[in-house]
């Protein structure tokens, strides 16, 4: 069996789909992997470090041979007209909007897996690529919101004076405000967090942060039998709007990452509620690629209202490309490791297996996934949603 692990090539993705430990495992369960020159170096893994680890260096047209293709964004047209027919490859595919080319893999005949939509079980928490990248980007906002911001983070008591600790507010409490709560807290500012699930108090205040939301009847019920935010109603959203109001007029770093599942990132942050932060402050926006929480946020861009920056970087594990990839790299590892024959070696694709199910998008020439079909969802079908490890619009 050969796996195939291409270079990225849209959306300067920076991250690659395979590391030199998921190369050696492949080859202890009998693959032949081959790595396209050059896939790595951005993430900084060499080709010399696929070639020790077994690995062998081959150019794009070596993807005709593969009977799995490993990659981070969605294939282009062209590449996956290039694919084998009948070939499985795994990537984040960001099928949402994107309908047309999920038609061309299936025209191309290949079996292409949408990683972003694996079921958020407990036997699918290391193929889980939304988490992974998740955490790192929570990591990254914080430490980017960091160095455009013009001061310390944490108290200094020095013999010239004391430099106040940094005030950081982290709106959206899920796996990206978790990781950024704990890193803030890390780097000596004192933190806040608000988020509309009630579950997220607890882990908020675990990580020693104060928990700041308009705590109603609706916060109560807020959270989806699948663990996710539900749309809160008009009603809410204003109560939120003032506490958050007056908040943020005494924070210096805010990191932002609410998404709703199938739905356009909530507004949580007017362009008043910007300027009435001191000179300097910084907004970090993780769901700009949604449309944004704050307003004025721009994608891909920094920009500015008066002299406060917000930051709207796509693609933020990109941004930690070396980390990134590794997690990635091991996600996609262990959802193939459940497709191969241990006795044999060879491939064999489980219909009935519930993983299979949630992320198949085309299969033998044909769309397959239900979301994607007018065929009635799976009954075991997760609520999917757009990933975050994406870098924008065309694939992912
Ligand atoms: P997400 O990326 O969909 O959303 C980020 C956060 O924004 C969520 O915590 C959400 O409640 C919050 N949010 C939405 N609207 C908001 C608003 N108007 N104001 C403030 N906050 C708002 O969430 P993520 O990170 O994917 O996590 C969702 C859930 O899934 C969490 O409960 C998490 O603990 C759970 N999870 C479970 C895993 C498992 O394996 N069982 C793995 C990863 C996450």
């Amino acid at each position: 069996m050969i796996v195939f692990v291409a270079k990225e090539t849209q959306n300067s993705e920076t991250r690659v789909a395979a590391s030199p430990d998921t190369v050696k495992k492949l080859i202890s369960h009998g693959c032949a992997v081959s790595i396209e020159k050059g896939a790595g170096e951005l993430s900084k893994i060499t080709d010399d470090a696929f070639k020790a680890a077994g690995a062998t260096i081959a150019d794009a047209k070596a993807a005709s041979k593969a009977d799995v293709v490993l990659k981070v964004l969605r294939p282009t047209h062209a590449e996956a007209k290039k694919y084998k027919k009948s070939a499985i490859v795994l990537a984040s595919m960001d099928p949402y909007g994107n309908e047309k080319d999920i038609e061309v893999m299936a025209k191309a005949g290949i079996s292409a897996f949408a990683m972003e939509f694996m079921p958020r079980i407990t036997r699918a928490q290391v193929m889980d690529v939304l988490s992974s990248q998740a955490n790192l980007a929570g990591y990254q906002a914080v430490v980017e919101g960091a160095a455009h911001y013009s001061r310390a983070l944490p108290m200094m008591m020095t013999a010239a004076g004391t430099v106040a600790a940094a005030k950081c507010f982290v709106m959206g409490a899920g796996v990206a405000g978790l990781q950024a709560i704990a890193t803030a807290r890390r780097l000596g500012a004192v933190v806040t967090a608000t988020d509309v699930r009630p579950a997220a108090k607890e882990q908020v205040e675990s990580l020693g942060a104060k928990f700041v939301a308009v705590e109603d009847d609706e916060f109560k019920q807020a959270e989806t039998a699948g663990g996710y935010a539900k749309e809160m109603s008009d009603e809410y959203k204003a109560k939120q709007a003032e506490l958050v109001a007056s908040h943020i007029a005494k924070q210096d770093i805010v990191i932002t990452t609410a998404l709703i599942p199938g739905r356009p990132a909530p507004r949580l942050i007017t362009k008043e509620m910007v300027k009435s932060m001191q000179a300097g402050s910084v907004l970090v926006d993780l769901a700009v690629e949604r449309g944004g929480n704050v307003e004025g946020a721009k994608a891909g861009e920094v920009a500015k209202i008066g002299d406060v920056s917000i930051l709207g970087y796509l693609n933020m594990p990109g941004r930690i490309a070396a980390s990134a990839s590794l997690l990635y790299a091991k996600n996609l590892l262990a959802f193939l490791e459940t497709m191969i024959d241990k006795e044999s070696g060879k491939l064999e694709l489980d219909f009935e297996d519930e993983l299979v199910a949630a992320t198949l998008l085309t299969h033998d020439g044909k769309v397959v996934h239900p979301n994607f079909t007018d065929a009635p969802p799976a009954k075991k079908q997760v609520t999917p949603k757009k990933a975050s490890t994406k870098s924008s619009g065309a694939a992912k």
